[in-house]
């Protein structure tokens, strides 16, 4: 055994021995799971019409005469498609940026509201207070994610983004009065999400949605997968958006970890 393999042999042993309750023997327990709530990036990935789609570039991919491989991609992206977070400076000038938002609300407990039974693939749905007929539960710091039901429609983006011949944009949405009601009641909520390509309803043109949530120092996560159930309670949401340290939004690895259903 080498040196190096046993001083780090001697640290885990140390850690195991001193913290018999330690988040890791409560994470990898077998009684949580880990679910991927993000769409991958590819030459599919939905973009709002305008914004510079993902372009992956294949550069090199070889296998050298030695029987060695060297392989390397290049990209480039809008800020602002697939599963991707809105910083708040993207509607307000005084808001936080990407690179700047603080861990301890990226890593938080996460509500799933799901109204997609009230949706009914509705893409004019906008949901009110009056669709909510429960109090949230949202006693520390969380976040929100609707469900409208519309992860489904992901791989058809004429149908997911409700685009028309005039080029409007027609899917469901949050009303003004949503966004103002947790603001203001639910100060604990750091960030609101959903699975479509916007917190405003397609047709929106004004987005008080975005205006609202990002005045009060809310993050939009937009595009989440929620094609997997999930439980509406009980999740710790893993929001790790690209450290764009001037970005208006980035592109998020959205992972939940869930108590495993018995
Ligand atoms: C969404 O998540 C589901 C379940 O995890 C997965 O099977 C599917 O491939 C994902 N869809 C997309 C478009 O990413
Ligand atoms: C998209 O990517 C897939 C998988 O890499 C590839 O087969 C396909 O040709 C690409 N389509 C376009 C339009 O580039
Ligand atoms: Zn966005």
């Amino acid at each position: 055994m080498s040196l190096t393999a046993l001083v780090l042999f001697a640290v885990c042993l140390t850690a195991t021995a001193e913290n018999r309750n330690a988040l890791n023997e409560i994470i990898f327990s077998g009684d949580f799971e880990f679910i991927d709530l993000t769409h991958p990036f590819d030459n599919q990935t939905i973009y709002w019409p305008g914004v510079q789609n993902f372009v992956f570039t294949r550069k090199i991919a070889n296998l050298e005469p030695d029987g060695s491989w060297y392989a390397a991609n290049e990209f480039a992206a809008g800020e602002h498609g697939g599963t991707h977070l809105d910083a708040p400076y993207h509607f307000y000038r005084q808001g936080l940026r990407a690179g700047e938002l603080p861990l301890d609300s990226l890593i938080v407990p996460l509500i799933i509201v799901d109204i997609s039974s009230r949706v009914n693939d509705d893409p004019n749905f906008v949901l009110y207070k009056i669709h909510l007929d429960y109090m949230l539960n949202a006693e520390q710091k969380c976040i929100i994610i609707f469900k409208f039901g519309w992860s489904k429609f992901y791989n058809d983006k004429q149908k997911y983004l409700g685009m028309t011949d005039n080029g409007k944009l027609n899917f469901p949405g949050l009303s003004e009065e949503i966004a103002t009601w947790i603001t203001t009641s639910y100060k604990k909520v750091v960030g609101i999400g959903v699975d479509v390509a916007s917190v405003d309803p397609g047709s929106s043109q004004d987005y008080p949605v975005h205006k609202v949530a990002s005045s009060a120092g809310l993050y939009n996560i937009e595009n989440v997968n929620l094609s997997r159930d999930i439980p509406e309670y009980g999740c710790t949401a893993i929001v790790l958006p690209m450290k764009i340290r001037q970005g208006t939004g980035a592109p998020v690895r959205f992972v939940a970890i869930c108590p495993k259903k018995h």
